[in-house]
């Protein structure tokens, strides 16, 4: 069975058992400002495990995208991989441990309708009870109609209590183990199971989580007005297990990259450690790219830039020629056709994101590198070395540490941390400064912006109609963010031709010409502007053009560049909304 299958059955199973199959969720929250990617299929449904009714009902399913970074160092081994994906059912106040525990072990045993698992390789934990909650007979009295007792082993809240953080709901679980082994392990005592856990000997392929606490600053405090299920299957283990492999990088799912990889190495591949981490790390790029994210010093966009990064250096081991690790975007894409389509579709930004970052890493690389040796061979890196490898080499930091650990010398992550800060915080000043001078400010970065925010507006008004305008504006020297009027998500496709638009402007070179007239007469002539009332009778007019073509012609008190020459490449890093009826794009110029 492959994983299109596996994946494919899951949802049929609990489509049959009443559960609306509800899309993915895109990898950066929509609404959830305190996690930068979601983690579990459970995040975007916290609401409605909180008591918010759910518009599809009180059972659903589906298979999410998640992304888990915190474990980056292990990747390489069996089983740990940056994105993938969480099989899940869930019921919001409607079964409980009685349905959801049969019907997982259906799912993994059925050859019918499930996975067809051979029950006598699957181990069962349960939790043992703390303060916060009773030990789970219940569970394991369910458990008992399915599963010899032997198997069944009560565990601490360490493992089998679920949260998805400090904040929300929580409860204990219960998971599900499969025996990896080709010997098969047979009847294992607790400490047996333990040990045989360590060494990935069995692999955590479900969890039912029963969630009906709540937690509040990182401490439960009591129970919610309702018993949910939370279920979640890591997909690229079940996968796993039902291959009869012992790492998810022989699977249906990972094996195509691994082959191309093989084929773009230059030699022979020794390093197998090497080879996993470039095909985690680009899969994760290209679902992030495929959800929008773009590579760049904050938040998400940093994450990425770390995975592009550090694929690049163990492309390097691997003797894979610049430029070469787009070439697996492709064979990504094809493995995501109708089930998320955004990634095929998105192919050629993937690439060229992709294939930019590592051509901007590779121009410091060199140079950062040979930094790097020197001060290795001093024996010792200072927060303000890692910072300039990190401000003007583009090394993450924790690449810097990562170099550094190999040959046995540490990092001053405390001093390199209060360096970082200082340097937000200047900039912080800055941009405040800058946001109380509004238009005054007008240093050649943010003059561009504005400029390239006209030339948007004009882009998005000739794709998406005369009823676009300006609704709020704010720009820092690193990037500009728009609001305007329009009812719905902007797809990627417009936005690209509106990146086109200013682009092309830009590579014209146009003057942008500068005229006073009477407010009337501007109205008169289309000129574009909001807030038309706030202006006096004698207005401002900005026109960009090329020869007789007008780019854009709007109302406004400037500053502006004198010509279009030499703002820079124009990208469109985020599409969002940002109150009813209102859209917000950040946009850079590199
Ligand atoms: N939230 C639980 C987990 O991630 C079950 O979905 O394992």
């Amino acid at each position: 069975m492959d994983s299109r299958e596996i994946r494919a059955r899951f949802l049929k199973f609990f489509e049959k058992r009443g559960h609306a199959i509800i899309p993915s969720s895109p990898l950066v929250p929509e609404n959830d400002p305190s996690v930068l990617f979601n983690t579990a299929g459970m995040q975007p449904l916290v609401p409605y495990l909180m008591g918010t009714p759910h518009p599809s009902g009180k059972r659903l399913a589906n298979s999410q995208k998640c992304v888990r970074t915190q474990d980056i160092e292990e990747v390489g081994d069996k089983t740990h991989d940056t994105f993938f994906e969480m099989l899940g059912n869930w019921s919001l106040g409607d079964y409980f441990k009685e349905d959801a525990i049969k019907w997982s072990f259906e799912f993994l045993t059925s050859k019918e309708e499930g996975l067809g698992l051979d029950p006598a390789r699957l181990y069962m934990t349960v939790f043992e009870g703390n303060d916060d909650a009773p030990r789970d007979e219940e569970a394991l009295e369910i458990w008992k109609k399915y599963m010899p007792e032997n198997r069944i082993y009560f565990m601490s809240a360490k493992s089998n209590w679920w949260s998805p953080g400090d904040n929300g709901p929580c409860g204990p679980d219960t998971e599900m183990f499969y025996d990896v082994t080709e010997r098969g392990l047979g009847d294992m005592t607790k400490e047996e199971y333990m040990a045989a856990d360590d060494r990935q000997e069995v692999v955590e392929i479900w969890n039912d989580v029963f969630m009906e606490y709540e937690k509040k600053d990182g401490k439960v405090i009591g129970k919610l007005a309702m018993k949910n299920v939370d279920t979640g299957s890591g997909l690229e283990r079940i996968v796993m297990a039902i291959q009869g492999k012992d790492n998810v990088f022989d699977t249906d799912l990972f094996a195509p990259i691994m082959e191309k990889i093989a084929q773009l190495a230059a030699i022979e591949i020794k390093d197998l450690r090497a080879q996993r981490i470039v095909a985690d790390h680009i899969r994760t790029s290209v679902m992030m790219i495929a959800d929008g994210v773009r590579p760049s010093n904050t938040d998400q966009g940093y994450i990425l830039r770390r995975l592009i990064r550090r694929a690049v250096r163990y492309a390097d081991v691997l003797g894979i020629g610049k430029g070469m690790l787009s070439e697996l975007v492709p064979v990504i894409a094809e493995k995501y056709k109708g089930i998320y389509d955004n990634v095929a579709e998105a192919e050629g930004t993937i690439v060229k994101e992709i294939w930019e970052e590592e051509e901007k890493f590779r121009k410091t690389l060199e140079r950062g590198t040979k930094e790097l040796t020197t001060l290795l061979a001093r024996g010792s890196v200072s927060g303000v070395d890692a910072f300039t490898l990190f401000s003007t080499y583009g090394f993450p930091i924790e690449m810097t540490e990562e170099l550094a650990a190999e040959q046995g010398v540490t990092v001053d992550r405390a001093s390199f941390d209060a360096e970082m800060k200082k340097h937000q915080e200047l900039s912080r000043a800055g941009a405040e400064q800058k946001f109380k001078g509004g238009l005054a400010d007008s240093s050649d970065k943010t003059t561009a912006l504005h400029t390239a925010t006209h030339l948007m507006l004009a882009g998005l008004r000739k794709y998406l109609g005369d009823g676009v305008h300006q609704a709020g504006s704010n720009i820092t020297e690193e990037r500009l963010r728009f609001d305007f009027t329009y009812p719905q998500k902007v797809e990627r496709d417009v936005l690209d031709k509106v990146e086109a638009y200013v682009n092309d402007a830009i590579a014209k070179g146009c003057v942008v010409d500068k005229a006073q007239m009477k407010k009337e007469e501007a109205k008169a002539m289309g000129v574009e502007g909001s807030f038309w009332e706030k202006y006096p009778e004698e207005v401002t007019v900005y026109t960009v053009k090329d020869g007789g073509e007008i780019y854009s012609q709007e109302l406004c008190g400037g500053p502006h560049v004198e010509s279009t020459g030499a703002m820079g490449r124009f990208k469109i890093v985020k599409e969002e909304a940002s109150s009813s009826g209102v859209r917000r794009i950040k946009a850079i110029l590199e």
